[in-house]
């Protein structure tokens, strides 16, 4: 195991800062790339940042963009990873329809930037893509499955369909090693902090403890099928560790509304959500997945994989990180 070389793409995201610490954790060497900021403060990994045991040695950092080629083709030459994580790009489905264009660059282009740069490395690589329910949009049938036809709705959507049809393609024709990770909406401590949970978490701690009013939300009715963050990171690696690429949907098979999801999160706190929560039509969509809910039995029957923990715990588990963050930066 000491050999693995692993590139991140997106290793500053929720989701690469938990596969960096997973990797690590594994005895592999990780590479990250990450892109100029104005501020250098990388708030997910910075404490492996930190680690003079770890930066340096067994994490190492280039600079580098996805619409720039030249750059990560010369990133891929020096650093010859062995298993390469597809995470990073604009992630927000409802932003997709402020900056379209933008977005379907970096979901979708980057992805065939990316490939192409695969194809070509002298040895073979094994590659995991960051696909998503909102492939399947306005889904023909609940839950979905690795064999759901794609109906994106959103320009997100739209960009990861190409990508993840793409990767099949360049399995299929040249015979790379490349997994699409379906996987559904997962959260934790480290979400952004404009998707739902994490904008209902931590408005949730500035109440409680009397910094804010109330919360503005869109669409209370929407439902989706929430796990850990944790969890779906090791689901990405043991893709790549099986012995034939493939494609897997990552879910719970529960669905909650974001309505559930508020009086979970004010009930950790003791407080009527009622009396904070409005709702701002400035945070519905044009258009949106009423429903996304995911059929993960072929993970669990060919890799053994499965979520743990409850939708409760997971709430429970942000509320308090935020309360506990909002307490010590006091
Ligand atoms: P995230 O927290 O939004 O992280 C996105 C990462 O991409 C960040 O590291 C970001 O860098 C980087 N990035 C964005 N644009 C870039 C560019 N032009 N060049 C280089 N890096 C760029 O997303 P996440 O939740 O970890 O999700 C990881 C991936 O899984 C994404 O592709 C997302 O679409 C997909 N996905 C997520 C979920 C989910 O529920 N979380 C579900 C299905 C699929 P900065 O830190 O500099 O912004
Ligand atoms: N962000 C946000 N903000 N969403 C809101 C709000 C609000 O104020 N109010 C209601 N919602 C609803 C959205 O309309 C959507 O139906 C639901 O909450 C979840 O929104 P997000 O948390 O932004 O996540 P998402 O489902 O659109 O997208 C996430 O999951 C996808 C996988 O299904 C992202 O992580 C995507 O990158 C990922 O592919």
């Amino acid at each position: 195991m000491a050999d693995k070389i692993a590139l991140i793409t997106g290793i500053t995201g929720q989701d690469g800062s938990y596969l960096a610490e997973l990797l690590i954790q594994k005895g592999y060497t990780v590479h990250g790339i990450v892109r100029r900021t104005s501020n250098l403060l990388r708030s997910r990994i910075e404490h492996l940042r930190r680690d003079e045991n770890i930066y340096g040695k067994r994490l190492f950092l280039s600079y580098g963009d996805l619409s720039d080629s030249t750059t990560l083709r010369r990133i891929f030459r020096d650093v010859r990873p062995s298993e390469v994580y597809h995470l990073a790009g604009q992630s927000h489905v409802g932003l997709s329809f402020e900056i379209p264009e933008s977005t379907c660059d970096e979901a979708g282009m980057a992805t065939l930037r990316l490939l192409e740069i695969a194809r070509d490395q002298p040895e073979p690589l094994r590659f995991y893509h960051a696909s998503t329910s909102e492939i399947f949009g306005s889904a023909t049938e609940s839950p979905q499955n690795e064999n759901t036809p794609l109906r994106p709705s959103s320009p997100y959507g739209c960009a990861k369909a190409f990508a993840t049809q793409l990767a099949r393609v360049y399995r299929q024709a040249y015979g790379l090693f490349v997994c699409n990770g379906i996987l559904y909406n997962h959260e934790s401590p480290r979400r952004g902090e404009n998707f739902v949970t994490r904008k209902i978490t931590q408005s949730v701690a500035r109440i409680a403890r009397g910094l804010d009013a109330g919360l503005t939300l869109g669409n209370l009715e929407s439902r989706r099928d929430w796990g850990r963050a944790q969890d779906y990171v090791v689901a990405m690696w043991m893709m790549l560790q099986h012995e034939t690429p493939d494609d897997y949907v990552v879910a719970t098979g529960e669905a909650h509304s974001v309505r559930d999801f508020v009086e979970a999160a004010f009930a950790v706190v003791d407080l009527p959500w009622e009396k904070y929560v409005k709702h701002d039509p400035a945070f519905d969509r044009p258009a949106e997945p009423k429903q996304l809910v995911g059929d993960a039995s072929k993970i669990h029957k060919m890799l053994g994989w499965k979520p743990t923990g409850t939708f409760d715990q997971l709430v429970r588990e942000m509320v308090e990180a935020d309360l506990t963050a909002l307490d010590k930066s006091r």
